[in-house]
């Protein structure tokens, strides 16, 4: 009793509810050490990644014709991972400059974001001398650093609008920084491509000044993108209610081969005014995946501001991870300060690019030749490494179990998965569960 009256006298001295909890929390784990249990047994079995868990099962497949199109990585004709011949010729480069493995500064190795963002903006770009630029962890850790700048930075609605269908992490990514993720249209299901009037009305009833995220090209998961035209008239249309272009571009060059003509959404924006933040990844295209080199920049109003902006990017990374890893962004700073170098990556770019449209023609015409009653008109009008076949889930679990063809529920391929030898495979089977 005189303990538990305690206790309560104490409770009631703190004032916050998370102050009561970790009084308490001393009790509770003695009660839970006492039974023999694990400190941790209150934690609950998490959902497995959708993606991995279609890979897993595809691994367990024992039929010789399966086929995984989940994955988003780049695979060559036979199937295999590739390494660019560009990227072993920078690996030895660097081998023979016998570099040391110190720490790189907040921002990286300089040389790598200060060529990415030429890349991105364009070598000519008025806007690279007022960039804020940092060096992140891949795509998904420049949209974390970007995402976390929103919301201690932006003064507007801590709200990310973003396209509905969307890469799987964004709204993950912008949830661990408090960013709540709103839907905007952008897919139509009747003609399996853009809902263009869709994307404008959602904007034009969005409160201005919100923050829109845009794919810059290769839309992931659909592989719809807006036309030149309709960026254009989307820059007017976010310049008229003040919107923010928070741009993700995660496959430049890898969409049309050409990595000028990928940047033009980006390129165009900031030609027309706007401020915009921009995520790269070099996983797809230089195909550095496991390397995670990417970068995070910001237009600002001019230089003093930029500067004032990477300083704040310091301050969100220094906490977060110190610093980015060295040995992806030298690689991917050989390949761009080298003239010869960078010219040869650009071909190999467009070889995936053009491997990837390839395969588009290829299965929409054995289609065809099958018979199919469908129009297969998208799977060619889309671009990048996805696209979306339009298959229902049922049609999915059918094609997976009747023909070991592995894809994510939605019915995304990744049209990087197709090969000369397993595309009359993936006709058939297609063609079996849809007609
Ligand atoms: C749209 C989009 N953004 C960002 C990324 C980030 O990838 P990474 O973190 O490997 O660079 C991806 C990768 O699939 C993507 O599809």
């Amino acid at each position: 009793m005189g303990i538990h009256h305690h206790t309560v006298t104490m409770l009631s001295a703190l004032r916050t509810t998370a102050a009561r909890r970790a009084f308490l929390r001393p009790a509770a784990v003695t009660a839970v050490a006492s039974r023999g249990l694990s400190i941790w047994s209150n934690v609950p079995q998490g959902p497995p990644d959708a993606i991995l868990g279609i890979t897993e099962a595809f691994k367990a497949d024992s039929n010789p014709k399966k086929i995984n199109l989940g994955v988003g990585a780049y695979r060559d004709d036979a199937g295999k991972p590739y390494v660019l011949p560009s990227v072993v010729q920078a690996e030895e480069r660097l081998l023979s400059k016998a570099l040391n493995k110190e720490y790189a500064g907040i921002t990286g190795v300089p040389e790598f974001p200060k060529a990415a963002v030429k890349l991105a903006y364009g070598a000519n770009s008025p806007a690279l001398d007022r960039l804020a630029i940092t060096q992140t962890i891949s795509g998904t850790g420049a949209l974390r650093v970007g995402a976390e700048f929103l919301q201690r930075w932006y003064s507007g609605e801590k709200k990310i609008r973003v396209p509905s269908p969307t890469w799987a992490n964004h709204k993950a990514i912008f949830k661990d920084a408090g960013i709540t993720s709103v839907d905007y249209r952008y897919y139509n299901k009747e003609t399996i491509g853009l809902d263009f009037d869709g994307l404008v009305e959602d904007l034009k009833n969005t409160p201005p000044g919100s923050t829109i995220l845009l794919h810059a090209c290769a839309h992931n998961p659909t592989g719809v993108d807006p036309s030149q035209d309709q960026w254009r008239e989307l820059s007017k249309v976010f310049k008229e209610l003040g919107h923010v272009p928070f741009f993700d571009m995660a496959y430049q060059g890898f969409a049309s081969g050409d990595a000028d003509r990928d940047a033009f959404a980006v390129r165009h924006f900031v030609e027309e005014g706007h401020k915009v933040p921009l995520c790269q990844s070099f996983a797809k295209n230089m195909g550095l995946y496991g390397e995670r080199a990417g970068v995070f920049s910001v237009v600002g109003a001019d230089a003093e501001e930029a500067k004032r902006i990477e300083s704040q990017l310091k301050i969100i990374i220094r906490p977060m991870y110190s610093n980015p890893p060295i040995h992806g962004a030298r690689l991917a700073a050989e390949i761009l300060n080298d003239e010869k170098l960078y010219k040869q990556w650009l071909g190999e770019v467009k070889e995936m690019a053009d491997r990837i449209i390839t395969m588009r023609t290829l299965l929409r015409g054995k289609l065809e030749k099958l018979g199919s009653k469908h129009d297969w008109s998208h799977i060619t009008n889309q671009i990048g490494m996805f696209a979306y076949t339009g298959l229902t889930p049922e049609e999915v679990a059918k094609i997976t179990k009747d023909h070991s063809v592995y894809l994510t529920k939605d019915g995304r391929v990744s049209v990087a998965g197709i090969t000369s030898s397993n595309v009359d495979h993936l006709a058939q089977a297609i063609f079996a569960v849809k007609g």
